[in-house]
């Protein structure tokens, strides 16, 4: 498969560098011009253990590309991947989109064939609606769809979440969307991991309502710790002697600073 991934940050590049892996032909893109110019020097602007060696053995096999220029890699695509920042807007906390839909005008302009367009950025539920909305009035003639996969993985572990994943979320009803983003995926079967197609909303949904369940599990030990504190109880000993039922779960039960992070 030919796949642009636009967004070269921590997502866009492990994703793009894992994809490359796996055996497709990957494009990375990017505006920022420092950021292409040292990925093409083989340096790696971001600390992720086990990354250059990745990145650098599939630039050296002829997978793995950058550029500032989308046009020619989406044109060329049978998957693009929209992996730009959705940071928190001062002020109300929304997720600011405004990179999101700015990527999807870019993109619209340069489709040619069937193309799958794909969200990995974490975004609200009814994105994917606005991105399709923007794509088809940009350029009405485009044969494409609009899927949502959304990443889970974590900084610092980020390779091995890509590669060996709890699950693989894929958000879009469209037949020919399921067979390209199922070709994509194909390699992680041999790790057993389990790839769920659903509606694109639903996709959506799935990443915020996992984000919020971690972030409550964190939230609650730390009330507890509070509440521990207060009583003479140890949050450690609490934490463990909860988190050995298998209804709970032992992880993101660790008092502490709270939850924070670009999702
Ligand atoms: N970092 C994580 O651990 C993580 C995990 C899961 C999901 N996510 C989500 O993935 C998304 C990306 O996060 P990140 O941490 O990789 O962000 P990042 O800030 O590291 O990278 C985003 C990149 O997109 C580029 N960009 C912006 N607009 C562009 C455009 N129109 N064309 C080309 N490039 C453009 C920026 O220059 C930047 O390099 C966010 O929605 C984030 O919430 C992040």
């Amino acid at each position: 498969m030919r796949i642009a991934m636009i967004g070269t940050g921590y997502v866009g590049l492990v994703s793009g560098a894992c994809f490359a892996d796996f055996g497709h032909d990957v494009i990375c893109v990017d505006k920022d011009e420092k950021k292409i110019a040292s990925l093409h020097r083989g340096e790696i602007p971001i600390y992720e253990p086990g990354l250059d060696e990745l990145v650098a053995s599939n630039v050296k096999a002829k997978r793995l590309d950058f550029t500032t220029d989308l046009s020619k890699p989406v044109a060329d695509a049978d998957a693009v991947f929209i992996a730009v920042g959705t940071p928190s807007r001062r002020g109300d906390g929304h997720a600011d989109l405004s990179y999101v839909y700015a990527a999807a005008k870019e993109i619209a302009q340069s489709l040619t064939g069937f193309t799958v367009v794909v969200t990995k950025s974490t975004v609200p539920v009814g994105t994917g609606d606005e991105v399709e909305r923007i794509i088809r009035e940009t350029n009405p003639k485009a044969d494409v769809v609009v899927a949502s996969n959304p990443e889970f993985l974590r900084e610092g572990a980020a390779i091995r979440d890509f590669k060996f994943p709890d699950r693989v979320v894929v958000g879009t009803s469209d037949e020919r969307g399921r067979k390209v983003m199922g070709d994509i995926y194909r390699p992680l079967s041999l790790n057993q991991a389990p790839l769920m197609f659903t509606e694109r909303r639903t996709a959506e949904m799935i990443k915020y309502a996992a984000n919020a369940f971690l972030a409550t599990k964190i939230t609650f030990i730390n009330e507890i710790a509070d509440l521990s504190e207060k009583v003479g109880a140890n949050v450690q000993e609490v934490a463990r002697g909860i988190g050995l039922d298998n209804r709970i779960g032992t992880k993101f039960l660790h008092a502490g600073p709270g939850f924070g992070g670009s999702c």
